[in-house]
């Protein structure tokens, strides 16, 4: 645990920030909270205060917004677009982004506004900034901020650009995910000499990490992948939503051979691979169905929705068995043959894991690189559209 001065002048870890704030004060009456098969499911704290107070106590997300507010409580979906984050995770963050009085201090995703209230505590609530592109989630994080006695800065609009205005910033921490070769110059430009900016960070294969970059004043920063993070996207940045079961109805229809494969899917797409191949397939989305045909066939589908491509890849306790797993592949990119080639890269250089990666960013562009920068892995230029 970091140990950092509050505003006060006592030195204590964010555990001190954590006792000032109330976790329940930022959160809405009107909740979802994930069953165990990851569905959102909707509480109302009038009428099940029990079931409230258990969600806000507990180390996990709080959904507060499903679909851009278009599924309007009770109704429910699996698109969540705002949540008060894991409180452990929460915790990690402000840790790992060392905040200490005088800092000025750049938030991109205000969702509840209770993060932006631990900031405040650790900071002097004028040099707190935060940005939230939601108007109706920032009007709903002023009102509790401002109930709770505390008065930051609250701007509604996209982060991407950072805030020019109150910049240059010591500490930068984004609480949405953006999407690997995209992180907004802005922030950057905007950050102090020797600032630093926190940020979930990952591909549309992976979500994700978090990447802990250090400014040089000049536009320019550097640093390295730290820990693991799963975040919702920049608005701007989410990788389209819902082609998988169009993608995987047209294979199905198409007339293509079957292959197989000895290499196991969940060796490519979790565990410590999945990072470097996403890297190496970083607009290429991934699912999984589990029990396609009522006999315990689970399939992973990968697709990319520009080119219409997409592969299959059948388990089954035979196919485990044996190492022999049926693949189809369709479109202008064979994708399951560009996974088992990032992941024999993966194994030639030694299987390591996401925090041997480190970032360089400038105006010219983006660069993922292995244990030292001069060993660039993949490039993204300034003008890189974005992924998928
Ligand atoms: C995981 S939630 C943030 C949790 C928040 N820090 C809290 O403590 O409640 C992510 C938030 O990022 C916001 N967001 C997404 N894209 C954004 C953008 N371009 N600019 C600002 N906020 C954005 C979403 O609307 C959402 O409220």
């Amino acid at each position: 645990m970091a140990t950092t001065i509050l505003k006060d002048g006592t030195a204590v870890g964010s555990d001190a920030a954590f006792e000032r704030v109330d976790r329940a004060a930022f959160i809405p009456a009107r909740i979802w909270a994930d069953d165990e098969n990851g569905r959102p499911q909707p509480i109302n704290r009038a009428t099940e205060p029990a079931r409230w107070w258990a969600a806000v106590e507990q180390d996990a997300p709080i959904v507060t917004q499903l679909d851009d507010g278009a599924t309007v409580w009770p109704a429910t979906s699996m698109n969540a677009t705002s949540s008060a984050s894991e409180p452990s995770l929460v915790r990690g963050m402000l840790d790992r982004l060392d905040v200490r009085p005088g800092h000025r201090v750049l938030e991109i995703g205000t969702g509840t506004g209770y993060n932006t209230a631990l900031l405040c505590a650790l900071a002097d609530e004028e040099n707190v900034t935060s940005i939230e592109v939601d108007p109706v989630l920032a009007d709903g994080a002023r009102a509790s901020l401002h109930a709770a006695g505390y008065r930051p800065t609250v701007i509604t609009g996209d982060g991407a650009a950072g805030h020019q205005e109150r910049a240059p910033f010591d500490r930068i921490i984004a609480t949405c995910a953006v999407t690997a070769g995209h992180i907004p110059h802005a922030w950057v430009a905007q950050a102090a000499e020797h600032g630093t900016i926190l940020s979930p960070w990952g591909t549309a294969f992976h979500n994700g990490v978090q990447v802990h970059l250090t400014a040089d004043g000049r536009g320019r920063a550097q640093g390295r992948v730290v820990d693991s993070a799963s975040f919702m996207r920049l608005r701007a940045q989410r990788s389209p939503f819902g082609h998988a079961s169009r993608l995987s109805d047209l294979i199905d229809s198409a007339d293509v051979a079957t292959e197989t494969t000895s290499l196991s899917p969940d060796s490519v797409r979790v565990g410590p691979a999945a990072f470097a191949v996403g890297v190496q397939l970083a607009d290429v989305q991934q699912s999984m169905a589990h029990d396609i045909d009522g006999e315990g066939t689970d399939e992973l589908l990968l697709y990319h929705v520009p080119s219409d491509s997409v592969a299959t890849v059948h388990v089954t306790t035979d196919a485990a068995a044996t190492g022999k797993y049926r693949i189809r592949q369709l479109g202008p990119r064979q994708l399951w043959t560009e996974a088992e080639t990032a992941h024999a890269w993966w194994r030639n250089h030694g299987e390591p894991e996401h925090t041997r990666f480190g970032l360089t960013i400038s105006t010219t562009g983006q660069e993922i690189w292995l244990d030292e920068p001069g060993n660039v892995v993949r490039t993204w230029p300034a003008d890189a559209p974005t992924a998928a």
